[in-house]
Formats: C-alpha cells, structure tokens, sequence
C-alpha cells in the first residue's frame, strides 16, 4: 500500500507544478563545492558544442573554467553568463571565436583562450570587456592582431600571447599603446624579428616587457622605446649581439634578462647606459675566473652595492674566482646550474660579509668539508644557504663554521649518507632544516645539540629505521618534524623526549607496526597533525587500546593504505578522546568490519574520507555517524556499499559533500536524501542505480530539487543497458503498473459490492447474533448483574415464541406463579423495561433470573430471539457452569430436526429436558401434574452444576416430522420482540 502511495505520488510530481522546479545539476560541468553557484569546472567533455556545455549554468556564473575539449568555435553561447568575472577555455582545440561571444560580459576580468588553435582574433571581438584586467592568448597561432582589437579594454594590465607566430611589432605596438594600465606584456617566443616602429609608443604603465625566444637581430628602435619598462627580458634570442644595443637607452631598467643571446656582456657594459647592477648576468657565458673578476671591476668602477648577483647558467667550474672586486652584494648571490664540484668554505666571499642569500642548487658538489681551522672572518649576515641538487655524500663537522647565523639550511635531494655529529655544530640560530631525499640511516643524539632554535625538520625520504633515545632531545621549539618515507621500525623509549611542541608529526611511508603512543607524550599536548599513512599497522583484534586518549588538541589524522594488508580491523576504541580531530582518513586498508560506535567521540569531524577503506561488500552499520553532527565533506567511494540507509546516513545534518562513487547500491531512498538538509553537492558516478520503478522518485528528486548538484547527473547509466540513461529512463511502465493495480482495486470493489447482499441474506441474523452475544459478553451490565446474582430478581426467566403465548397465558403461569407454587416469574411481554435495548433486557432477564425457562416448540426453534436467550443460557452452563436452563418441549421434535441447532443439540445431549405430554397421552392429567411438580421442583433446585436427580428423563421425541420446524416461516414474522 505504501508503495501504491508513493507511486501516486510520483505521479502527482511528475504531471504536477514541482516539473517546473529547476534542477540544480548541469550536464557537462561541475559546480565547485562550497563556491554557491558560483565557480564552474568543465573538463574533459571532448564531444558536443560549446552550447552543450554552457546552456545549463546559471547567471550567477562568476568563475568558469573549460579545459580539455574539442569545441572547435565559441559562438553565442556565453551570453546568459552575465556575470562571469573569470572565464578560461584552455585547451579547447579553439580555431574560431564569433564577434558577439563574449558581447555580454562585460564584468569580465580575467579572459584566458590559451593553448588553442586560434589563428585569427575578430575586430571587435573584445569590444564590450571594458572589465577586463588580464588576457591571455598564450599558445596559438596568431599572426597578427586586427589594429583595434583592444580599444575598448581599457583596464588591461596584463597581455600574454607568448608563443604565437607573431612578426609585426608595430602591428602589436600600436593595438596596445593605448592601454593606460598595461602593466605586463608577454611577446615571448614569437616571430620578432625586430622591434621597428614609428610614432607610436609603448604605454607608460607597462613595465614588464619579455621579448624572450624570438629571432631579434636588431632592437632597431626609436632610443626612447623601453623609457618605462622596469623588467625586460631579451632571453633566448640567440642572434642579439652587443652591438644591437648601441643608442637604447636602458636607463631605467631594473631588471635586464640576457640569457641564451650571443650578447658579449663586457661589451654591453661598455656601450650601453644600462645600470650593470641590474643585469641578470645568468645564462651569459661569464665561465672563468677572468671574465668574472673584470666584470666585478666593470660594475664597481659605477656601483658600490649591488642587490643581487646571478651568475646561474654559466658553466663555472671553480670557486677560484674573488668576489672582493664587485660591488658589496647585499642580498643574494646565485650560483646554481654550474658545474661546480666544491664550495671550499666559501672562500670566494671573502669582502662579501654583507650577503644575506647564497644558492649553489644544481651544481656537481660533493661534500661539505669542515671549515673550522680556516682563519677567516665569518659571513655573519647569511641567514639563507641552499646546496640543494647536488650530489653531496657527506658533510663533515663544522662544515658551517663560518655561517653560525644561517636560518634556512636547505641540503635536500643530496647522496648525503654521512652526516657528521658536529655538522651543525653552532647553528644556533637556525630555523628551518631541510634534509629530505638523502641517504641518512642515523641520526645520533647530538646531531641537533646546539640547533635549538629549530622550528621545521624535514628528514623525509631518508632510510633512517630507528629512533634513538634523545635524539630530538634539544628541539624544544621544533613545530614541525618531517620523517616521512623512511624505514623506522621502532622509536626507543626516549626517541622523541624534548619535542614539547611539536605540533606536526609526519610519519607516513615507514614501516611501523602499531600504534604506540606512549612514546608521544612529550607532545600529546601539542600536537595536530599526525600523518601514519602507508605503515604496516594492521590489528586482528578488537583491542580495547585508546591510543589518542590525551590527545587534545590533534585535528587531522590520517591512518590510510597500510601495507600490505590494511588495518583489518578497526579497533571500536581507537578513536576514543579524539573530540577535537577535525579530519580523518582512512583510505585503502581492508578493513572488514566497521563497529557501530567507533567513530562516537568524533563528535568536532568536518571531514571523513573512507574511500576504498574497505574489503569487499561493506554495509554500514546503523547509527555509525549518529555522533558527527559536524561532519560537512564525507567521502564514501570505493566502498561496495549496497544500501543507503536513514539509521547510517540520517544524522549527518551539516553535511554539504558526499562522494559516493564506485558503490553497489541500487536505490537511494529520497528520504534520507532529504534528511540531509545541508546537502549541496552530491557525486554518485558509477553507482549501480537501477533504472526501474524503485528509483522512479530518485529520478525525479535528482532532476527537480533546487539545492542538490548531482554531478553528472546526465551521464549517469543505467547499470541494465549502459546505453541508456538515469535521468530519462522511462517512467511511464511505472504508471501502466499503477493501472494494474487501480484495476485490482476495482475489480476487489466491485467483487465486494456483489457478495454483501448475499451474504446479508443468508447470513444477516448469524452474524447479527454473533455481534449481540459479543456484546453482551463484554458489556458492563454484564458485570453488574454477575455481581448481584446470587440474590436474582426472579425465580425463572420463561424464553418462549409469541406463538406458545397462549399456553403460557393459560398453563404455565397458573401453574407456577400464585397460590400453587409462589414462584416469581419473567415474562417479556410482562416484564421487560419499556425502551430500553431488547438485548439488555434479554441479558438482564437472563441474569437475573435463577433459571431460564425455554418453552421449545417449532416456532421458537426458528425465532433468532429465542435462539439469542438459550445462547445466553448455555453460555452460562458451559462456560459459567452454571446450570441455569432448563428446556421444556411443548411438541415432540426429533434430534434430526434440531440438527441445525448446535447449540440446543449440545444442550440437550448435555441435560435431560421435560416434554409437555401431548393431546393423545394416555391419562393425560396425571401426566400434566407430573410434569408441573417435576418443573417446580427443576426451577427450585440449585445452579450448581451437580447431577440432577430431580428431573426424569422424559420420552424422547420419536415422531418422525418431514417438514422441517420452520418452513414457511421467516424469523422476523415469528419474533415478537423485534416488531
Ligand atoms: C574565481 O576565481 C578567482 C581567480 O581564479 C578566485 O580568486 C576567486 O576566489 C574565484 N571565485 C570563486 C567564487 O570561486
Ligand atoms: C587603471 O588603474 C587605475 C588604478 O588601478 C584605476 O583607478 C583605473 O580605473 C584603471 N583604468 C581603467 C580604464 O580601468
Ligand atoms: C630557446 O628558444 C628555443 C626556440 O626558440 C627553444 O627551443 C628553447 O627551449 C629555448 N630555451 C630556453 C632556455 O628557453
């Protein structure tokens, strides 16, 4: 009936207004969550039009995104998105852009058609952007630009269309000179062959100018033409030689990249008035000692200071260069991406003591070598030194003797296998040490001795395996302590004593094999992050531990992916007093059970993910989120759950994402779906979803609520015939069902309509009876009179037809009441309340009398009265055992005639009865007076159930009548009570 319910109602839904609701679920693109229809990402939807993709998004549209497809033209159909500020369609395959497709968005800021096919721009194609702030037309095949391509966007601070097959760059000058807030302007790797032009000059404003990956040969240009650019990069244009520079001013550059050209950098600084300091010299060939040392003396005949120093991308091969010739360089000195096979202490910075940066990244360095005897004054500025990507094995003790003040050490991605004790020996000031992707094993309890200070120690990707007592001992301060992707197996009882705040601790990828806390308890205080993904945790018991306990303040806790086999088992204790963890995962570990309350003290979760976490089919036990009232992103992928539960899922109030892809289930009940009333975002791609009826309201919840994306949703299949799909299956079998069952409905109706009155006659009084006995049975009287009954009102209740009035009248009466035998008889016509119900007084005649008489004679046989009165009567000597009937037979009637009277049969084969000697007895007064004495002395006897000896057994009635008691007699005509 419920089923018939609900399909009615679908019905009602789907003929209903709610088909106007619009859904909240697009075909091709995905709402970001938590960015309120206002972010959009259409990705990897190689078929169909750009229409196909846009027509569903909404006008709220602020940021959109369309990557990875093959939408050969944008014609018109971005024009309802009125709102867009951030458009990209990137890569696209994009060849043609109509004029009027971006006509009516004019709030555009950012417009990105990078990484197409574009070889031509409309005129006017960009006339109505005058928001936009940022174009970028990167990776195309543009040749040239139509003159007034940009006259309207007049905000545009940055232009990128780098990598093109641009020539002209008049033709690119002139379209933007009017462009009062150009800032950045990107020509790289183009087709410039020169930057010839006339009377039109670069905007003011633009300060950013890279010209690099082009063929210059010649800047042949006005002198004036870089007056404004800060930054100019000139890279990679192999032909450029010094000469070009003759005549241009580059007075005001900043920033000079000179790169990969055949540029003779002494020559430049000769001819030209650029400012020496502001020439990135990397990439320009300064190789040996020379050519280093005469450029220092080049640049400090003009500057005493210089900011920064590159010289990366230069083959050196030696330090034995001396830097005291240059300027004093007060930040950053870069020497990556030579061939640089030793640092030697840094000799070359003698007279350089004000550096503050120093990077060798990229070198062939092999080891750090101690630096303590070296009588040299200190480099007491340099806070930030990088040797990263070089091939160091070893670093020796005091290696940073004369850098005691460095605050970032950076020696990752190294061979360093030895680390020296004493290697960091006097860091005192060091913050931050990075040690990643070496070879250490060890690390011994001093190593750290004298860095106090330090906040962040990444050690990751190492092959250290155990923890030895105290060797973080001294890092009092230490936040942050990376020792991922190591081999550690266990931690000595002091491995981590001293860390009292740490509040990140990342030991992901090692081989641990549970999860023994008590070594934590030196920040069991601090900490927030703990990351054990891919250990060897793994528990075969619901062990009772509760590991995080004191735990107060972790938030995040990731327990993913132990290898080989998962964790099993979740312990239903392992999360207990983790009231204030935030996140947890728990991906890819084979757990076989989950238990109902093991998530119960989550109570602060935002975040679950549970993907994969599971071996085989998992069904998820009642009540197991009941406690995560805060959880908002569920991840539920991978799970092969089969059901979709209210008792599972109904608490999750606040949740607004659930991923639930790759699942079994095959219906999702709308009402749990609508108890989730945050819901926002749903992902149910690859979830078997039947097509059939049960899903009928699913379809139409999907299509319809206003608040639910379901991503999607179009492209979901029906797992019965990927051909077809989710969102239109078709519905309408479900209704011809619906009329199978109206038809049902009808026909029982109809079938109803026709057996009642049948029965009513044939079985109107039985059922009739039935009802007043049940009545009666259960009234209050009932009680009433049973309370006072052994002091009855009357000696004998006579139960008789109206036909046998008249010798009732005549004989019985006399006989019994009055003078002869003072009984005190009921008679109905004589005794019963006037108005009241006939059944009451049938009941209280019945109960209030010591006997009930019955006159037995055909026509009482057949009134349904009389019959209710024996029922009453034999009630009471069956059930009551009390004997309280007594049946007098005014005309034989044989046992075969009574056969349709149970109840009388019953009684009869059960007592004896008295038979009133008929007309033709043989001295018949005799027999009269027998009988009156023989019922005055039955009617006297006591109710108790008792052999009565009293009564002699009378004939049996022996006449053998044919007709039957009844026969042209109907029961109303023959009861006088109910007339
Ligand atoms: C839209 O994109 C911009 C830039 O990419 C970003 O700053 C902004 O937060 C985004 N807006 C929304 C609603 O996601
Ligand atoms: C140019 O930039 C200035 C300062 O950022 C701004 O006030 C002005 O509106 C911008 N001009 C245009 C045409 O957008
Ligand atoms: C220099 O330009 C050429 C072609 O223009 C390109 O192949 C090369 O990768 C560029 N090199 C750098 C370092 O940009």
């Amino acid at each position: 009936m419920a089923f018939l319910t609900r399909k009615l109602l679908a019905l009602t839904v789907v003929l209903g207004v709610v088909q106007l609701v619009v859904g909240y679920s697009y075909r091709n693109c995905i709402e970001d969550q938590w960015s309120q229809r206002k972010s959009f990402h259409c990705t990897r939807r190689y078929f169909g039009n750009m229409s196909y993709m846009t027509q569903d998004l909404p006008v709220t549209a602020v940021n959109l995104t369309i990557s990875h497809c093959n939408v050969s033209r944008i014609d018109d159909s971005l024009s309802h998105l009125s709102n867009l500020q951030h458009l990209s369609i990137s890569p696209c395959n994009l060849r043609i852009i109509d004029m009027k497709a971006f006509q009516k968005l004019s709030k555009l800021k950012t417009l990105d058609l990078s990484f197409n096919e574009l070889s031509e721009l409309k005129p006017l194609l960009f006339e109505d952007l005058h928001n936009l702030h940022s174009l970028l037309l990167a990776h195309n095949k543009l040749r040239a630009l139509p003159e007034e391509v940009f006259l309207n966007t007049l905000g545009l601070e940055t232009l990128n269309m780098g990598t093109n097959l641009l020539t002209n760059f008049f033709n690119v000058a002139k379209s933007v000179s009017h462009l009062m807030n150009l800032t950045v302007l990107d020509l790289s790797f183009n087709h410039f062959t020169s930057l010839s032009y006339s009377n039109v000059s670069l905007p003011r404003s633009l300060t950013k100018l890279s010209l690099s990956g082009n063929n210059l040969l010649t800047l042949g240009c006005q002198a004036t033409l870089f007056n404004y650019v800060k930054l100019l990069d000139l890279s990679n244009n192999t032909k450029l030689t010094a000469k070009a520079f003759q005549g241009v001013d580059l007075s005001h550059l900043n920033s000079l990249r000179l790169q990969l050209t055949n540029v003779d950098i002494l020559k430049f600084l000769n001819i030209s008035n650029v400012s020496g300091v502001h020439v990135d010299f990397s990439g320009t060939g300064l190789k040996n000692k020379t050519q280093i040392e005469k450029l220092c003396e080049l640049l400090k005949k003009k500057h005493s200071i210089i900011k920064n120093l590159r010289l990366d991308y230069n083959g050196i091969r030696s330090t034995s260069f001396a830097l005291h010739y240059c300027p004093t360089i007060t930040k950053a000195l870069d020497l990556s991406h030579n061939n640089l096979k030793t640092i030697k202490c840094l000799g070359f910075l003698d007279g350089q003591e004000k550096i503050t940066e120093l990077y060798a990244e990229h070198n062939h360095l092999t080891s750090l070598l101690p630096c303590k005897n070296k009588s040299k004054p200190a480099l007491n500025k340099l806070e930030k030194l990088s040797y990263r990507y070089n091939r160091i094995l070893s670093v020796s003790a005091d290696a940073f003797h004369l850098t005691p003040n460095i605050k970032t050490l950076q020696l990752n991605i190294n061979s360093i296998a030895f680390f020296d004790h004493h290697a960091l020996k006097g860091l005192k000031k060091l913050h931050e040490l990075r040690l990643d992707n070496n070879l250490l094993t060890d690390l011994f309890n001093d190593t750290f001795a004298n860095t106090y200070n330090l906040k962040i120690l990444n050690l990751r990707n190492n092959r250290i395996s155990v923890i030895f007592n105290g060797t973080f001992h001294y890092l009092k301060k230490l936040t942050i302590l990376d020792l991922g992707g190591n081999k550690i197996t266990q931690f000595q009882a002091g491995g981590f004593d001293g860390l009292t705040n740490l509040s990140k601790l990342y030991l992901d990828g090692n081989n641990l094999k549970q999860i023994d806390t008590s070594f934590y308890y030196a920040f069991q205080d601090t900490l927030q992050v703990l990351d054990l993904n891919s250990n060897k945790i793994r528990f075969l018991r619901d062990d009772k531990s509760s590991p995080f306990m004191n735990f107060s303040k972790l938030t995040d806790l990731k327990l993913g992916s132990q290898r080989p086999h998962g964790l099993t088992i979740l312990p239903r204790t392992l999360f207990r007093g983790l009231h204030s963890l935030k996140s947890l995962y728990l991906t890819n570990n084979k757990i076989s059970h989950i238990p109902h309350d093991a998530f119960d003290d989550l109570t602060g979760l935002h975040f679950l993910t549970l993907d994969n976490c599971c071996v085989g089919r998992v069904n998820l036990q009642p009540g197991v989120f009941k406690n995560l009232r805060n959880l908002t992103k569920l991840v539920i992928e991978n799970m092969g759950l089969q059901s979709f539960t209210r008792e599972v899922f109904g608490n999750l109030t606040q949740l607004r994402i659930l991923q639930a892809n790759h699942n079994a289930m095959q219906s999702i009940p709308v009402d749990v779906l609508e108890s989730l009333t945050k819901l926002q975002y749903l992902d149910i791609r690859n979830v078997s979803l039947s097509c059939t009826c049960e899903n009928i309201l699913l379809q139409n919840y999907t299509l319809h609520n206003p608040d639910l994306q379901v991503i999607y949703l179009y492209n979901l299949q029906c797992p019965e015939d990927k051909r077809r799909t989710f969102f239109n299956f078709n519905t309408e079998v479900c209704f011809i069902d619906l009329e199978k069952y109206l038809f049902f409905c009808t026909a029982v109706v109809i079938f109803l309509f026709t057996v009642t009155p049948l029965l009513h006659i044939k079985l109107y009084w039985k059922v009739k009876y039935g009802y007043y006995v049940f009545r009666a049975w259960f009234s209050d009287h009932w009680s009433r009179i049973r309370d006072k009954e052994e002091n009855c009102q009357y000696d004998a209740f006579i139960s008789y037809n109206s036909s046998d009035e008249e010798w009732v009248m005549d004989y019985l009466v006399p006989n019994l009441e009055g003078n002869k035998s003072p009984f005190k008889l009921c008679l109905h016509h004589r005794d019963f309340e006037l108005g009241r119900d006939i059944v009451d007084n049938i009941v209280n005649a019945v109960y209030s009398s010591r006997k009930t008489v019955c006159v037995v004679s055909r026509s009482f046989l057949c009134s349904e009265w009389c019959s209710l009165e024996i029922q009453l009567a034999s009630y009471r000597l069956f059930d009551e055992h009390r004997d309280v009937l007594l049946l007098v037979f005014l005309e034989p009637i044989s046992e075969r005639q009574l056969s349709s009277y149970h109840r009388m049969r019953k009684v009869m084969l059960k007592k004896t009865y008295l038979q009133w000697p008929g007309p033709d007895t043989t001295n018949l007064l005799q027999a009269q007076e027998l009988f009156w004495s023989q019922l005055r002395r039955a009617i006297r006897a006591g109710n108790r159930l008792e052999t009565e000896d009293g009564i002699q057994e009378s004939y049996a009635a022996t006449d053998d009548q044919t007709e039957k008691p009844c026969e042209d007699q109907t029961p109303d005509e023959n009861c006088p009570l109910l007339v």
